[in-house]
């Protein structure tokens, strides 16, 4: 399985702040925005990793994250010329993606709940044995913002829409997707919606058409944070902080994952952290190292 994350797009709802600065580079607490799908894609066990992003922004993120090989990762990176959607993805990574199958998740989305690494592997596996495509379902207050899921009480998925006027359910599709191979197929035979972008809707659609879509509830408990608005990017950084200073841990940390996950040492992650000594984020991560080791 690889994975891709998508940080391109023209965040316009975050102007002034996002005119010279990708939104996924923004800070979410105490780490760039992308540490959190990164670390999400990292939970489901994917350690091939694509980071798309604009022309202008790529060489941020490799100086950010280099080969990935601090994390026990392999991260490479391709260019995204316009925001022409979020299916085009799947196109700009076919040679990434090869003969596998492929998780893409959107920069700009947080998970955070119980059981998430569970819930993750969990899609993974129904998706490389049954082959269909799978999408997360969440409850939300403004459905028709989002991409729109009906399905019946036996998870079976009746309808998928894009921005409905008059949604049929309030479960919004989140930015989480995991496909077969031949998501890059058809992604191919797409043509642009009436906003000019290629819609992963539609990449839906056609799997439902072929009752090869599959949903997952992620239940009321858990959190899908928005960050695509300067209340919710702020709301995000605090529900973080609150989260990480109320239970001592650390979410969507790289790091911890890659070393909890056996991909580094506790040698490794001592290093990395020992740059970062004189504050709470190394010095969390050296006690975790230092822990697991007596
Ligand atoms: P959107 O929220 O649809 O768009 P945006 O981030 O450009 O913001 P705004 O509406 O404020 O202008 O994008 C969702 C995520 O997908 C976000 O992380 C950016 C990413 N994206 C791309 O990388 N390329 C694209 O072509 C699109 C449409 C989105």
């Amino acid at each position: 399985m690889k994975g891709i994350i998508l940080a391109g797009g023209s965040a316009t709802r975050l102007h002034p702040i996002t005119k010279v600065v990708n939104k996924h580079l923004l800070p979410i607490y105490n780490k760039p925005m992308i540490y959190y799908p990164l670390a999400s894609l990292m939970l489901a066990g994917i350690r091939e990793v694509l980071i798309i992003s604009s022309p202008d922004d790529l060489e941020d993120f490799k100086n950010l994250f280099g080969s990935g090989e601090d994390y026990g990762i392999n991260i490479s990176y391709k260019i995204q010329q316009r925001p022409n959607g979020i299916a085009e993805s799947f196109i700009i990574a076919e040679d990434f993606i090869g003969e596998s199958n492929v998780c893409l998740i959107l920069g700009d989305n947080i998970f955070y709940g119980d059981n998430f690494n569970v819930i993750l592997s969990k899609a993974n596996k129904a998706m490389n044995e049954e082959g269909k495509a799978l999408v997360f379902g969440y409850h939300v207050r403004d459905p028709e913002r989002y991409g729109v899921i009906e399905f019946d009480e036996n998870l079976n998925v009746k309808s998928i829409e894009e921005k409905p006027k008059n949604p049929k359910s309030s479960y919004a599709v989140v930015g989480l997707y995991f496909f077969p191979n031949d998501v890059i197929k058809i992604a191919k035979t797409l043509k642009p919606s009436n906003r000019g972008e290629l819609e992963i809707t539609d990449v839906n659609s056609n799997y439902l058409k072929e009752n090869r879509l599959k949903v997952e509830i992620l239940n009321k408990g858990f959190a899908w944070l928005d960050t695509g608005t300067h209340d919710s990017l702020l709301q995000a950084s605090n529900f973080i902080q609150t989260i990480e200073l109320r239970q001592n841990l650390m979410v969507g940390s790289i790091e911890q994952i890659a070393y909890e996950k056996g991909y580094i040492t506790s040698d490794k992650l001592i290093q990395i952290a020992s740059k970062m000594q004189n504050i709470a984020y190394g010095q969390n991560l050296i006690k975790i190292a230092q822990e697991t080791l007596i």
